[in-house]
């Protein structure tokens, strides 16, 4: 990640290379924040969840940052006139925190375009399709109505349009004769909890560059193999 108006991870603290404090936002069940704190959780890993704030007080996802002893916020959106109140609400809360990184993990709210340009590049998303294609709810559903027979997940930046890009990382599954939305996105889930932990690591690392909006990785290895579905 580049250095812009904020933290530029990973600065050097007194010869300790300091973690990158991620927060993240979610509106419900938090299987990608656990994931993403099981990571964090792993000796030398260079990131660290400081917070999460859901919108919803009765998001399920907070009881599992509390168990992992990680802060939490409540800030519900109906407490606000405006999506910029709620916003800049948002935004207070996370600078108060010294966020370096926010990743969205099911969080259920348009952010407005002030939000997104406060913390450009500092602000990603996951969402369950290989984008471009699928952005918006429904994925699965809609995968299965068109017959894809690869699906899977999408880490990017956040700009003003929804589930875009720049693209960090992709992963893709499978998708089985039989499935419904139900099984199909639990396998896609599975890739999520795989995928988001990989582009945190790959942001604290300072490997990530957005170069005329598409991502630049330092030090990718190659993918090995083809999927092919069906298999030959
Ligand atoms: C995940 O599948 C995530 O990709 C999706 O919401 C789910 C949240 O699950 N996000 C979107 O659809 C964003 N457009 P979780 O709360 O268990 O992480």
């Amino acid at each position: 990640m580049e250095p812009k108006n904020g933290r530029s991870p990973p600065a050097r603290n007194g010869g300790r290379v300091a973690r990158l404090k991620a927060a993240v936002l979610i509106s419900g069940r938090g299987s990608n924040l656990e994931a993403l704190a099981a990571a964090c959780a792993a000796p030398g890993f260079p990131a660290e969840v400081a917070l999460v704030i859901s919108n919803r007080a009765d998001a399920a996802g907070l009881k599992k940052a509390r168990h992992a002893g990680i802060a939490t916020q409540i800030i519900p959106h109906g407490g606000f006139k405006t999506r910029e109140e709620f916003d800049a609400a948002l935004s207070a809360a996370l600078a108060a925190a010294e966020i370096d990184l926010v990743c969205l993990a099911g969080f259920m709210r348009l952010l407005g375009e002030d939000f997104v340009a406060r913390w450009r590049d500092r602000l990603i998303n996951i969402h369950p399709s290989l984008l471009p294609a699928f952005p918006g709810l429904h994925t699965h559903e809609r995968a299965l109505e068109q017959g894809v027979r690869i699906a899977g997940c999408t880490v990017h930046f956040v700009r003003s349009a929804m589930d875009d890009r720049p693209i960090i990382v992709q992963a893709a599954v499978p998708v089985l004769p039989g499935d419904d939305a139900d099984t199909l996105a639990a396998r896609v889930l599975a890739a999520e909890h795989r995928a988001y932990p990989l582009a945190l690591k790959l942001i604290a690392e300072g490997r990530v560059r957005v170069v005329a909006e598409r991502v630049e990785i330092s030090g990718a290895g190659t993918p090995a193999g083809t999927l092919l579905n069906p298999p030959d």
